[in-house]
């Protein structure tokens, strides 16, 4: 189903070309913020009519004759200097409705225009427990993903895992002396990479990282040997890279579960490191020297792309190569867009990180154009956020100043959550509630995350998250689960709803409240689009915030269950149609649970 916005874009626009004989002058057609002013305005005319140089009352009135929009809205008022307000009428209202409720997708418009979308997210760090950081590129990534796919966009995910550089010499020496001298003990004289027992595990990653390090910080010969140990990784040595193999393998044992856990779409197949385009490196400096762009500045490779300076003005490099031969986070960078951009022929790529690297992908795009290799029609977009804080308004770190950890913060999530579920409903199984807690808990620190504006930073607290008002996923849940015990309800009255809706092909909206719901629900689709358009989730909970606000004036004023006829079927519908909206939001975009019972 076309939006309703688009249809009275392309109706008032060209009537305003008409009128005007302008060949660019957009209606602008926008929701208003004041219902009291109608549903929609047309932004449009006064700036056509200062390009005319006439007066914008007389253009509204003439566009006003010349458009036809009729079917779709009530007689139009002309107000102030020159806007237009539009008001849907109920009949078009109440058949887009009924086209909606018998819509699968809900009216969700699919896109004329499909794009390969690459979105690079999450993108943990090997050996290292994952962490807060990581948590918001996760869920922003994968909210972003769920969107575009939805719109019937071809999305391919990418999980940029930090899985190479020289902190492997180094913990492939620790792993090669702590984990594996037991088995040389076993095996005298035997080469001990040669006895990889499969049945190591990495308990603790964090610590394992910690462990490494110090040990390289202080024993000379141990450095030495990581260092070396790094010169045969890269060499493909096969014995070293079968530990390197074993340590991302039991990094993926940690992070899988909690992709799992927060419901999060990324598998391994979506897996795609730094180690992948460690053999490109050297071609992509050979390439970009090649094009006369990359150039040799105190020994080191560099771009200068134009437009950088430093603090004191002088041009800022794009390093590639170090000048001892090592490449860098960026030269991986570029040999991996290269990639998206030629093998996986990506209209569009889009980072999800915090806005710290925001410089870094600022220069990235601009050697990439300067390489040529996007045309003007691919978009290259940085996504960033902002930091998550603690109560007292500094990065969140766990009481003791270390960071938190993400199955940590999970599990006290959904305990909290199981306080809240006992006390509400304390009538329900014990295994029920359970899985309630679970969803709510999880839910809960999802949603606070895609409720914020991403570019801020914001506060975590569990007790706002957790919260059964406000714009949080209880709230949500909750109003869900309250429209689905309105139809138990009714069924236990002996009322069948699906029998009472079968076959419907008219329905009456006469309460503004209905009205005002069916308004809220036909613009679903719009709130999709403009949510993965600016990559913004938050557009999306704010969207089903204020439809189960909408439901709650709605369910305030009119008995669903106490009408009749023709009344009834009509908000049955409205139930309907807004339960499967929530859930829709919640569940497929958001990737948060909705229990039928709360
Ligand atoms: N591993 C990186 C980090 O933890 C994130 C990777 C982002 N993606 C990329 N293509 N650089 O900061």
């Amino acid at each position: 189903m076309k939006p309703v916005l688009e249809i009275l874009e392309q109706r008032i626009s060209k009537a305003l070309r008409q009128t005007t004989g302008l060949a660019v002058c957009p209606a602008i057609v926008r929701p208003t913020a004041d219902g009291r002013f109608g549903d929609y305005q047309v932004n449009g005319i006064m700036p056509a009519a200062k390009q005319l140089k006439t007066n914008p009352r007389q253009l509204a009135e003439k566009v006003v004759a010349q458009m036809n929009i009729s079917d779709i809205c009530q007689p139009v008022e002309i107000a102030g200097p020159g806007f237009i307000n539009l008001r849907l009428k109920p009949e078009f209202l109440a058949n887009a409705l009924l086209e909606i409720y018998k819509d699968k997708k809900l009216g969700i418009e699919q896109t004329a225009n499909s794009q390969t979308v690459v979105v690079d997210y999450s993108g943990p760090n090997i050996a290292k427990q994952m962490h807060v950081g990581h948590l918001r590129s996760t869920i922003i990534g994968d909210c972003v993903s769920r969107m575009l796919e939805c719109l019937g966009h071809n999305v391919i995910r990418q999980n940029h895992i930090g899985d190479w550089g020289t902190q492997f010499g180094m913990l492939i020496a620790y792993f090669n002396h702590f984990y594996l001298n037991p088995s040389i003990a076993a095996h005298p004289g035997q080469d001990h990479y040669a006895v990889l027992n499969d049945s190591l595990r990495i308990s603790d990653l964090e610590d394992f990282y910690r462990k490494a390090k110090e040990l390289y910080d202080k024993d000379p010969e141990f450095a030495e040997e990581s260092r070396r140990v790094v010169v045969k990784l890269h060499s493909h040595d096969l014995a070293i890279q079968s530990h390197w193999q074993h340590i991302v393998d039991e990094s993926r044992e940690h992070y899988q579960p909690i992709y799992k856990r927060l419901n999060v779409t990324l598998t391994s197949k979506d897996e795609c490191g730094e180690s992948v385009y460690a053999d490109k490196l050297p071609d992509v400096v050979k390439t970009l020297k090649d094009k006369k762009l990359a150039v040799e500045s105190v020994g080191a490779i560099c771009v200068f792309p134009e437009g950088f300076k430093s603090k004191e003005g002088e041009p800022l490099p794009f390093i590639v190569q170090k000048s001892d031969g090592a490449f860098l986070y960026a030269t991986t960078d570029l040999a991996a867009i290269r990639f998206r951009l030629q093998d996986l022929h990506a209209n569009r790529v889009i980072y999800v990180t915090d806005a710290r690297q925001a410089l870094h992908f600022k220069m990235l795009f601009a050697v990439v154009k300067m390489a040529g290799w996007a045309d003007e029609s691919v978009k290259l977009e940085h996504v960033t956020f902002g930091t998550m804080l603690g109560a007292d308004g500094k990065p969140f770190k766990t009481r003791t100043g270390g960071t938190v950890k993400l199955a940590e913060l999970l599990d006290e999530a959904v305990e909290r959550a199981k306080a809240v579920v006992d006390e509400k409903n304390p009538d329900l199984p014990e295994q029920q509630r359970q899985k309630i807690a679970q969803a709510v808990g999880i839910g809960a620190v999802k949603y606070a995350d895609y409720s914020n504006n991403r570019d801020s930073d914001y506060i975590f607290s569990f007790d706002k998250m957790l919260a059964m008002d406000g714009n949080t996923a209880p709230y949500m849940q909750y109003a869900y689960a309250r429209i689905r015990s309105i139809e138990r309800k009714a069924e236990q009255e002996g009322l069948n709803i699906q029998k009472e809706l079968t076959g419907i092909c008219e329905i009456l909206l006469s309460d503004p409240a209905e009205q005002a719901l069916a308004r809220q629900l036909i613009q679903y689709s719009q709130a999709i689009l403009n949510a993965a358009a600016d990559c913004r989730p938050n557009y999306l909970t704010g969207y089903l915030y204020e439809l189960s606000q909408a439901f709650s004036r709605f369910y305030n004023v009119c008995p669903v269950l106490q009408s009749e006829g023709q009344i009834r079927a009509a908000r049955l519908v409205l139930c309907d149609v807004t339960a499967r909206t929530i859930r829709h939001g919640m569940t497929e975009l958001l990737g948060i649970e909705v229990p039928e019972q709360m």
